[in-house]
């Protein structure tokens, strides 16, 4: 059955096409429709016609603590599979240590900091780096190669809604994190906590997901793709992973919509709900909590937001 009812749906289905021969199996375009056509997985069952974004609730059922070896299993030469690949995370930093131009020996706080690609890096340049996340095997692999390359930056297992710390850093991060699931209300109570935990003038960099100007689309959509995989951070052995974005603008969310199938037919499904911002929203949130927005970008630091954009980063600092 399609999403009926929702408006410019497209399906793309790949093959596997990546390099690494230990983790990809390559198959063909016929195996694939003939899985596509044939197989026992139930997909359709497990496309239900949702209508609205408060179907998907929770707002994050993402297994992060219980997913976390399996996770740490793939990595490759490129990075970890589901995070950012390794070239645009230091062009991130690059970008961080340029225009932030913290002094050296300065206080950053990582808030999600998984297992610390960003932490790390930003240690290499002489900053002192604390990181936080929720799931301990990543922070025993940053805390590890931390140690490895002789770094300061230290781990510890925090919420992002229970920080305890006062005045302490001079910057404090929220990339690529559960910030975008967050609703006005607890966004702002994170923002109050980040505010307490910055010194005056510190600088605040998140990333959200924009609903920029022009986002004029009336009707909910949905857009699929599905990758057959030998071994993914979700499962061991040959499997499908199907990714479903589901727009819902009047209520300005966003669902990402993981549903993964195994041999044995046993399904898995997961989901993130975002909150859409429009730049005033948040420029008048971080206004409240005490933050000039200094500038907003687009998926890549040093350009402008664009409507097709799923992240922006916005740049703001803690009144004096
Ligand atoms: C997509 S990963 C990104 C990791 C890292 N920021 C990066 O970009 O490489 C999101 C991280 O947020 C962490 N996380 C989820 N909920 C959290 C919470 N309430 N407090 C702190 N971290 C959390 C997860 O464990 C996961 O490591």
């Amino acid at each position: 059955m399609p999403a009926q009812g929702f408006c410019r749906s497209s399906i793309v289905v790949h093959p596997v096409d990546q390099n690494d021969p230990n983790n990809y199996r390559t198959i063909s375009q016929s195996e694939t429709s003939k899985i596509m056509t044939n197989t026992p997985l139930p997909f359709d069952a497990l496309r239900p016609f949702k209508s609205k974004a408060e179907e998907f609730t929770p707002r994050d059922t993402i297994p992060w603590e219980t997913q976390a070896e399996q996770f740490l299993r793939y990595e490759t030469a490129e990075g970890f599979m589901g995070l950012r690949p390794l070239p645009e995370i230091e062009a991130h930093v690059a970008w961080l240590v340029e225009h932030l131009a913290l002094p050296p020996g300065a206080a950053i706080l990582d808030l999600g900091c998984g297992p610390g690609l960003y932490s790390n890096r930003l240690a290499k340049h002489g900053y002192r780096v604390t990181g936080i996340d929720i799931a301990q095997p990543l922070l025993d692999y940053a805390q590890a190669e931390a140690r490895e390359q002789g770094l300061t930056s230290v781990y510890r297992r925090l919420s992002i809604f229970d920080l305890p710390y006062q005045a302490e850093f001079e910057a404090v991060l929220l990339i690529n994190s559960i910030a975008k699931c967050l609703t006005q209300v607890a966004l702002e109570a994170v923002l109050r906590k980040i505010h307490t935990a910055l010194k005056p003038g510190g600088h605040l960099i998140c990333e959200f997901a924009p609903q920029p100007d022009g986002f004029d689309l009336q009707e909910p959509t949905v857009t699929e793709s599905i990758s057959f995989l030998a071994q993914s951070p979700w499962h061991n052995s040959f499997h499908a992973w199907m990714i479903r974005e589901l727009t819902f603008p009047s209520g300005g969310e966003r669902v990402t919509h993981h549903l993964i199938l195994g041999p044995d037919g046993q399904p898995a499904e997961y989901w993130s709900r975002f909150c859409l911002y429009s730049i005033p929203v948040l420029t008048d949130l971080l206004s409240a909590c005490g933050f000039q927005v200094r500038t907003v970008f687009g998926q890549t630091p040093s350009r402008p937001l664009e409507v097709t954009d799923n992240v922006c980063f916005v740049w703001a600092q803690r009144d004096g």
